[in-house]
């Protein structure tokens, strides 16, 4: 019987351009996932979308000189556009600033306060004497009060992922000036979290969830504490009564997967559509994530819908998936320590890609991108087992049966095997797909393709075709063949869809396999006589020279920053000596990079903004080959400060930074812990 499922992945903040370690965790498994259910005959309602409040946004928006809107509409094209190339199916991807999510957030929290759980709170918040603001958590780094990280964000530990309240870290400081923080009393609204403890206990427990799930969950389940649900800003959700507050992004954003069912609706002109989804208890509600919102989806999201009046699904699943890093680091933009995607689309197609992250799935511990192993992945797997069993199938079959399916006679215990293997196989994947294993899928995939070149083998197809008193053996090797390519299309569907429909055309089916039903496909014969289609090559061979010309130009912006020995010939000679009397003059400081951008038509050159503390500096310098501008925001550097100005491409550049440099490269001295204004002697 139909089962009716709503599946979500975490909505991407529009705050830069997704990467495959992001694809790996939330989307690649929702996606595929998505396809499996549709498959099963299930009604689905797939969705994802933008986030696009919070103040990481604002404040990103802020260093690349953009209106927060400008920021969110670029980012969110470029997101909604990568997830197309790589062939998501998503039935909708909204954004959380479309007008319908304000009402939709707005009505979440005044259900919550009319139930008493929100709180009015003057509490003390990080103020900002020098900027004269309060400044929200992302505005703000310092200490981690649990691991003792000493650039952890406000919000969350990027690196042992503790949640907390920016006044819990230790020595806060300015985000953008590195200057330190005082408390002061603001008012602001608490959600009661700890009012739902019981209730989120026993909801819990009923769980079969991953274990690390359950565990992460409880661990915030035992120490809730009333969480302040608004901001000071203007970007966001404005909160009912309070002009000059904004709701908190993880108020606002998992509401999202709400609103976004609305709008989906009435893009269907079935506006009460969305409440078949959440509100009817017999659907089935399954969040995908990355290991790192495990507490919103399994903790404090399910609490807020538990305040509502109406009866909102709660999650059924939370898949969460651990970390995707790139030949054993993160991905890193600004280290060039990623992947440039148009030559990858350009060169690869969106299969190779989705089957080489779900073969790899970071599903019980992180795992890793290394282009040795798409390789491997391409040309092993793909092509050498999936894509050459496919070919040279069909491309004897072609010759031997004239391009039809031939008839199937009498069966002999190695092909009775060879069918009841299949079988397993595909109940296997079947398995597979709806517990969440993409991994177990894919190696299943390969399974059946290689037991399939292991029957085409041993029963030597070309050897029975030169007899003729073989014609109905060679038959029903060639139908079973062909009916492992079935299943092949079958259980590749949900990973590499658009080869799967290209097998499935090549078979002589007509419509979309996408559309069609695992139980029929898997169970139906193909009509003997049903005519196929020329075959065609589904992957290409990925060269050895490729791989290393994408390794190479991973390590190349890397090399750059690392220390190499210096021959003695390429010593600068000194210059010649000064008296202290000569030096005494220049004026050294500590500045501090509020902005940086590139100067346009040229290569070297960036514009600094640079704080002295009583005065700020726009400086050009000639560092943009050694270092990207967002790399530079709230670092420290030595500026000459009492250089007369002079006019660098039309900038007036207000004194020059100091860096050291050997041969092409440049970098900067590291001032860690004077403010900005101090003198340099
Ligand atoms: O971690 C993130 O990328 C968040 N933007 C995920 C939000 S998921 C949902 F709650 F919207
Ligand atoms: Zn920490």
């Amino acid at each position: 019987m139909s089962q009716r499922i709503l599946i979500t992945s975490a909505l991407p903040y529009a705050n830069g351009p997704l990467h495959f370690g992001h694809i790996a965790g939330a989307y690649l498994p929702g996606d595929c996932y998505a396809r499996f259910q549709r498959l099963m005959g299930n009604d689905v309602l797939y969705l994802c979308g933008s986030d696009e409040h919070g103040v990481a946004i604002t404040l990103s928006a802020e260093m690349a000189k953009r209106t927060p809107k400008e920021h969110v509409d670029l980012f969110h094209s470029i997101n909604e556009a990568f997830f197309k190339q790589l062939e998501f199916s998503f039935d909708h991807y909204s954004r959380t600033t479309w007008p319908g999510h304000v009402p939709t957030t707005q009505e979440f929290f005044l259900d919550l306060q009319k139930k008493g759980f929100i709180e009015e709170r003057t509490e003390n918040h990080l103020y900002s004497e020098s900027e004269n603001r309060f400044l929200a958590d992302r505005y703000v780094v310092g200490t981690c009060p649990k691991c003792g990280y000493e650039e952890a964000r406000g919000d969350e530990c990027q690196r042992c992922a503790a949640s907390y309240e920016a006044t819990d870290l230790k020595n806060p400081r300015s985000k953008l000036t590195g200057s330190p923080l005082v408390l002061r009393p603001s008012k602001h609204l608490y959600l009661r979290f700890d009012r739902f403890k019981e209730q989120l206990t026993d909801w819990i427990r009923q769980k079969n969830w991953k274990e690390n799930v359950v565990n992460f969950a409880m661990r915030y389940i035992d120490d809730l504490k009333p969480r302040a649900i608004t901001r000071d800003s203007t970007w966001g959700v404005p909160v009912p009564g309070y002009p000059d507050k904004v709701f908190y992004v993880w108020f606002d954003a998992p509401i999202g997967y709400v609103s976004a069912a609305k709008e989906w609706a009435q893009k269907n002109h079935q506006p009460d559509r969305w409440k078949d989804y959440w509100l009817d208890p017999k659907t089935k509600l399954v969040h995908f994530i990355g290991k790192d919102n495990i507490p919103f989806h399994a903790v404090f999201f399910p609490a807020m819908l538990m305040g509502q009046d109406l009866p909102y699904k709660l999650p059924d699943e939370v898949p969460a998936n651990e970390f995707y890093l790139l030949e054993g680091r993160q991905f890193s933009k600004s280290e060039g320590w990623t992947i440039d995607l148009e030559t990858f689309f350009t060169r690869y197609t969106a299969d190779q890609i989705r089957y080489a992250i779900a073969a790899n799935a970071p599903e019980t511990s992180d795992s890793e991108f290394s282009w040795k192993d798409f390789q491997n992945r391409c040309n092993a797997e793909l092509l050498g087992k999936l894509g050459n069993f496919v070919n040279r199938v069909l491309v004897f079959t072609a010759q031997q049966a004239n391009s039809h399916i031939p008839a199937r006679h009498e069966l002999q215990e190695v092909d009775q095997q060879f069918l009841h293997q299949m079988k397993l196989l595909v109940d296997s994947a079947e398995q597979s797909y709806a517990h969440f294993k993409l991994r177990k899928a894919s190696q299943t995939l390969m399974e059946l393709a290689q037991l399939g070149n292991v029957y085409f083998d041993a029963k030597k197809p070309w050897q029975l075709a030169k007899n003729p008193a073989h014609r109905h053996e060679l038959e029903t090797v060639l139908s079973l063949c062909i009916e492992c390519i079935k299943n092949l299309a079958l259980v590749a569907s949900p990973i590499i869809p658009a080869s799967a429909q290209k097998i499935w055309k090549m078979l002589g089916c007509s419509g979309e396999l996408a559309k069609g039903s695992w139980q029929k496909i898997a169970h139906e014969t193909l009509p003997a006589n049903q005519k196929l289609n020329p075959p065609e090559i589904l992957f290409r061979k990925v060269e050895d020279a490729e791989i290393e010309e994408q390794i190479a130009l991973l390590g190349k912006k890397m090399a750059k920053t690392q220390e190499k020995p210096m021959s003695t010939a390429t010593y600068e000679p000194l210059k010649s000596t000064i008296t202290y009397e000569q030096f005494q003059p220049l004026d050294l400081r500590v500045g501090q990079v509020l902005e940086a951008v590139k100067v346009p038509k040229s290569k070297k050159l960036l514009k600094l903004l640079i704080d002295l503390g009583f005065e700020k500096r726009t400086v050009v310098s000639g560092i943009a080959l050694s270092y990207e501008p967002e790399q530079l925001i709230g670092r420290k550097v030595v500026l000459i400060a009492n250089l007369a100005p002079a006019t660098i491409m039309g900038i007036e550049s207000q004194g020059m930074i100091l860096a050291a440099g050997h041969e092409n490269l440049l970098e900067l001295p590291q001032i860690q812990n004077l403010p900005p204004g101090s003198v340099v002697a």
